[in-house]
């Protein structure tokens, strides 16, 4: 999925608010379609992995316990530029540094509780996407 795909996460604290609907709604706004959605509760174990970029880094024991507080909803979307296009539309990771806008300045709390993932290369969007979405659970393009 290289180039056209990417993979988003809605977070914890955005799902338990009641804002995946608007968060869908933004990102089909901005020309993303849906090619793969779940909801699960992630386990320590699958934080911690998912992660695993992150250990040793200060946050991490926050981020996996935070992570781990509720349901989330990993979602494949499709467009073009697809990665960089997700990493704007979402904004800075902190919320208070976030442009108008996006879904963080919308949505996130802090910089720690902040809505939402998006991958950050095209090879980390296909690892991520595998992370949570056997293949025939992908529709084609
Ligand atoms: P993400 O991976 O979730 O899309 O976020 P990101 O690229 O914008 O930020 P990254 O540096 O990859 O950090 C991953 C997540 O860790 C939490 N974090 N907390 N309290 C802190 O200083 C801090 N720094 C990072 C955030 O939940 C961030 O999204
Ligand atoms: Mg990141």
């Amino acid at each position: 999925m290289a180039g056209q795909r990417t993979l988003t996460i809605i977070k914890p604290d955005a799902f338990a608010n009641g804002k995946a609907g608007l968060i869908l709604a933004l990102l089909e706004r901005s020309g993303f379609s849906l090619k793969a959605a779940r909801v699960l509760h992630l386990t320590t174990a699958q934080a911690g992995e998912f992660y695993a970029v992150h250990k040793g880094r200060g946050f991490y024991d926050e981020l996996v316990e935070f992570m781990t507080s509720g349901p989330c909803m990993p979602i494949i979307l499709e467009r073009d530029e697809a990665v960089s296009t997700l990493r704007t539309v979402i904004g800075a990771t902190d919320p208070a540094e976030a442009a108008d806008g996006t879904v963080r300045k919308l949505y996130a709390e802090s910089k720690g509780r902040n809505a939402i993932h998006a991958s950050d290369s095209d090879e980390n969007a296909v690892h991520e996407g595998a992370f949570f979405f056997a293949q025939c659970e992908v529709l084609p393009s």
